[in-house]
């Protein structure tokens, strides 16, 4: 079973699918690799990361390209060439087409730095800052045509706590992001997707 980690920036949560994968043997007790990384962005800092642990990690730059058709067209054939189990986005910044993600719909997962539906799109620390909020959160969930709208999987909670910066609650939200993202993962191994 191959899985996909599509990524944008620092590959953060990749990292972490990468140790669950390396620490929960995942290979041996359900036949399931982290196969590949392919990011939008030439410089995204877990291509590195991906390499040093003997991963294949590849670049579909979308600035190559003219609209979003050509450039989904490159990132599925580079995918596919990994014949996916499972397509997992980690920090992966770009909008996909209702036809990317037909493609894999029920088997493409994205991790949402909130507590869906609560606070969709951008900026979502600084929105449940600025809206009182005393609880904060992330949110695995299966991909959809909606934007961060699919079935959630897993959800994790942290406090709002008073002075927060959006860098200390988004710092807060991404270490629960790190644990459940991959015990969504692996719930579908040991569950079957
Ligand atoms: C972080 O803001 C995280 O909350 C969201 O994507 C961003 C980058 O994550 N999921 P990563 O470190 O690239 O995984």
């Amino acid at each position: 079973k191959n899985i996909v980690i599509l990524i944008s920036g620092g590959g953060s949560n990749m990292a972490a699918i990468v140790r669950a994968a390396q620490r929960g043997e995942w290979a041996h007790r359900h036949d399931a690799q982290v196969a590949a990384v392919v990011s939008n962005r030439p410089d995204a800092g877990g291509l590195a990361f991906a390499r040093e642990q003997g991963i294949a990690a590849e670049v579909v730059d979308h600035k190559q390209f003219e609209g979003r058709e050509p450039f989904e067209a490159q990132l599925v054939a580079a995918i596919d060439r990994h014949q996916p189990w499972l397509v997992a986005l980690a920090g992966f910044m770009r909008i996909l087409t209702p036809g990317f993600v037909g493609r894999y719909q029920g088997r493409l997962l994205n991790i949402h730095p909130s507590l869906l539906p609560a606070f969709p799109g951008l900026h979502t620390h600084r929105r449940a800052i600025e809206a009182g909020c005393r609880f904060a959160g992330a949110t695995v969930h299966q991909v959809t045509a909606e934007l961060d709208h699919g079935p959630i999987l897993e959800q994790a909670v942290v406090p709002v706590l008073p002075g927060d910066t959006e860098a200390a609650l988004a710092a807060r939200v991404l270490t629960q992001e790190h644990r459940i993202y991959p015990r969504a993962i692996e719930a579908l191994l040991r569950g079957g997707l």
